[in-house]
């Protein structure tokens, strides 16, 4: 069987900006209905990648294919209004002098009157605003707004939707809401989905696939567990979390740390190395008068340390620690409420199995 076309394929993009590389050889696949979301910190590209899909900004170099078709590289380029893309961007102004309904039909350009109509009612229909059809946007809530800029991006049925941190103009509570209801529409209607995001939660919570991308470059691609559970250097666990780090030198293979040794293949003998691991998989015991919990062969060596501070977060407690032998400070983080004094001593271990190993770089 031969591998299905992907809906959006691009290849090797790059744009530079005054000598900076600002995209810099991106390439990704997106099939129809999935959703990919482009996740990385401010300034590190994704606007600039998503124009050059969108046909308003060029690149220097690479190629973009819609269905198979080449739609753009250097010398050959379909405008931008004939790539059957949609968009949605955070500031989606919706024009203030058109109705709804106008609003919703502004990109229908073929069928009859009556045709147009039925499009409109029904993707009004589906995002639950049939009712302000014939209302104006000053008459809607920011939600409802973003809602009808949903339904007029939906409406001549783009095979690809390009959306810009479409939701970050809503509270949170509404937030969620409409991020859910908008997947399940683009989901019905088949389209491949770039999303923009800066917020991690926002693309574990939109994403078949996450692009992680940092200084213009994607640095990991694939499922949200994957990414999150196989992150490939310690920015890339930092970005989803905190992320606490021991410092080590290889020697054998193995990096020594006051939680015992770490396995480091590969790796040669003096290179530095860090141990990286999140504040749920550090386990916190009792001092049990001077004696620690064993070590184990999922825990390793258990570590002393005393707690600076504590502070309840809601679902959860921030334990911040002091290890005893190295001064070097972890946080923790433990379900419901724990929030043990200041000076309280304490045990702590990690789950090995949760620790990452990488090579210091810079
Ligand atoms: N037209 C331009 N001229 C010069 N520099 C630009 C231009 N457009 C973008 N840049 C620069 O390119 C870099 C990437 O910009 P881009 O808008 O793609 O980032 P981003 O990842 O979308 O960030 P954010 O999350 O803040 O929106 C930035 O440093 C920006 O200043
Ligand atoms: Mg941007």
């Amino acid at each position: 069987m031969t591998d299905p076309t992907p809906r959006l394929e691009i290849k090797n993009l790059r744009r530079s900006y005054g000598g900076r590389q600002v995209v810099d050889d991106v390439s990704l696949q997106i099939m129809p209905g999935q959703v990919t979301c482009l996740l990385g910190p401010s300034g590190c590209g994704k606007s600039t990648t998503l124009r050059m899909i969108a046909g308003v900004e060029m690149q220097d170099s690479g190629t973009i294919h819609v269905d198979g078709k080449l739609i753009c590289d250097t010398v050959f380029r379909v405008p931008p209004e004939r790539r059957e893309i949609g968009l949605m961007f955070q500031d989606f102004a919706l024009f203030p002098h058109l109705s709804v309904a106008d609003n919703v039909g502004f990109g229908l350009k073929t069928g009859t009157k009556a045709e147009k109509r039925n499009r409109i009612e029904d993707l009004l229909k589906r995002v639950d605003l049939l009712r302000y059809i014939d209302g104006y946007p000053h008459q809607l809530s920011g939600g409802e707004q973003q809602r009808v800029a949903l339904a007029r991006a939906l409406a001549p049925q783009p095979r690809i939707m390009l959306m810009d941190e479409p939701f970050s103009g809503l509270d949170n509570r509404l937030r969620d809401g409409i991020r859910d209801e908008t997947l399940s529409i683009l989901k019905e209607e088949d389209t491949a989905v770039l999303l923009v995001t800066h917020e991690p939660d926002e693309a574990m919570r939109m994403a078949d696939e996450i692009a992680l991308m940092r200084d213009g470059k994607i640095v990991q691609q694939g499922a949200p567990y994957n990414v999150y559970t196989r992150p490939v250097d310690r920015a890339s666990v930092a970005f989803f979390s905190d992320a606490n780090v021991l410092e080590a030198t290889v020697n054998g293979a193995l990096a020594d740390t006051v939680f015992g040794q770490f396995l480091a293949p590969g790796v040669p003998d003096g290179t530095p190395v860090n141990i990286v691991f999140r504040p749920q998989h550090l386990r916190i015991d009792f001092d049990r008068a001077g004696k620690g919990p064993r070590p184990t062969a999922t825990d390793g060596a258990p570590a002393r340390a005393v707690v600076e501070r504590a502070r309840f977060m809601g679902n959860e407690s921030l334990v911040e620690f002091v290890l005893e032998q190295d001064g070097s400070r972890l946080r923790a983080t433990v379900p419901n409420v724990f929030l043990p004094q200041p000076g309280a001593v304490m045990w702590l271990t990690v789950r090995r199995d949760r620790c990452f190993v990488f090579p210091v770089t810079r």
